[in-house]
């Protein structure tokens, strides 16, 4: 299900189409939306809307289209359409990330993406940012309320009580009083009761109210599987890496069966460029290929937004980052077109069912030397 409120653009003139020019997907989902009815004013414009048409709804987009002076216009063209969690929170299915944002850049980043309609925000402990995170959102002057905050808890701090400190310490860095949603960032496997007693404090959590969701990171099949055995709350959300190059189709279809949204990190391939900087015959971002450069010229976008359009196109939540405004306003412009069936296919053909990244079976705190201070 999808909510939103209404967008209104400015007319420009002549007709306005998707800029492909194909016929949009036809409505096959349940959707709830608050659209602006015909005879009123659409709020940006001023312009009174005269007829609307539903053009396009796939599982999170929504395209709606005016009538303005004989003009067909987007007055809906949802900038962070929101994904309904196993738990009845709501969550924009589109994020800014701030791994590896540093400190001097974090605010900034935090403060336009707001402005250009970013609502997720995606930290860590382990990033090192989170009282930069909490600066940017107070200083965007949105309403903490109207912003989805995720932090993760991290390993070193894995343990029932260790976990109830660490969250609190994150909560003071960031100046808040409640969070949104809370992973735990890895699964360590060679101690998964720790894992299991973290996952039990962010239960608690979740029932006093200081988080409005809970959720796992970089989980496999059989994480969840052990974790669902001895807990009681299904996680809202799985993050894991995910590009056209890992689609994760397994995992996908797991968290479909459990009612677990997966969130997609590295969604246009961070991780290949962190890659590539230690072992240059790492294979380039799918930002390179050159399919998804052609793509780009077919619809008239950028190489970052056909993948982020795609993993949209699959009902997956996406957290890009960017410390560059440019790019941070280029990676939310992504919900005024679609991409055709055979083209998603031919992305989704791209996979290497190999994963960049950590693999999550053999992760400890050991892996990445992170020291988190007070
Ligand atoms: N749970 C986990 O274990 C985990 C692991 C990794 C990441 N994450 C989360 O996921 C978020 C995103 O993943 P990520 O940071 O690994 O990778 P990403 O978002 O796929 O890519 C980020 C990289 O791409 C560049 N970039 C951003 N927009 C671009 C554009 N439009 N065109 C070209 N380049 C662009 C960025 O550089 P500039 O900043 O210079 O633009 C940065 O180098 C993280 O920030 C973090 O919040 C979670």
């Amino acid at each position: 299900m999808l909510t939103g409120s209404a967008i209104c653009a400015k007319p420009k003139s002549g007709r306005r189409n998707d800029s492909s020019g194909r016929p949009f997907p036809l409505l096959d989902h349940d959707v709830t939306l608050t659209i602006p009815s015909t005879g009123r004013y659409c709020p940006a414009s001023g312009n009174k809307i005269l007829s609307i048409e539903l053009k396009s709804c796939v599982p999170q987009i929504t395209l709606v289209t005016g009538i303005f002076n004989g003009m067909e216009e987007i007055i809906m063209g949802e900038k962070s359409p929101l994904i309904v969690l196993n738990n009845g929170v709501q969550m924009p299915v589109l994020g800014l990330g701030v791994f590896q944002s540093s400190p001097e850049q974090t605010t900034q980043a935090i403060v336009t993406a707001i402005a250009d309609g970013y609502r997720l925000i995606d930290t860590a402990a382990a990033y090192l940012n989170e009282r930069q995170v909490g600066e940017g959102i107070r200083r965007s002057g949105v309403d903490r309320s109207e912003i989805f905050v995720t932090t993760k808890l991290w390993m070193t701090d894995y343990g029932y009580e260790p976990a109830l400190r660490a969250f609190d310490k994150s909560l003071r860095k960031l100046g808040l009083e409640y969070l949104d949603l809370y992973l735990l960032h890895w699964p360590v496997p060679t101690s998964f009761e720790a894992t299991v007693e973290s996952y039990r404090a962010a239960e608690e959590l979740l029932s006093d109210g200081r988080t409005r969701a809970i959720g796992v990171s970089n989980f496999s099949e059989k994480h969840l599987e052990n974790l669902r055995a001895r807990s009681k709350v299904i996680p809202a959300v799985n993050q894991v890496e995910l590009h056209p190059f890992f689609i994760q189709r397994e995992l996908r279809a797991a968290h479909e069966r459990r009612g677990i949204v997966t969130q997609a990190w590295s969604p246009i391939g961070g991780v290949h460029n962190r890659k590539r900087r230690t072992d240059p015959n790492a294979a380039a971002s799918p930002l390179e290929h050159p399919l998804i450069v052609k793509l780009a010229a077919k619809y008239g976008k950028t190489p970052a937004q056909i993948l982020l359009r795609w993993q949209i196109e699959h009902g997956l939540s996406a957290i890009p980052k960017s410390v560059r405004p440019e790019r941070i306003r280029e990676n939310i412009a992504i919900f005024d077109f679609a991409l055709s069936k055979e083209d998603i296919a031919a992305i989704d053909a791209l996979d290497t069912d190999a994963r960049t990244g950590s693999n999550p079976d053999i992760v400890d705190s050991k892996t990445f030397p992170v020291k988190i201070e007070d």
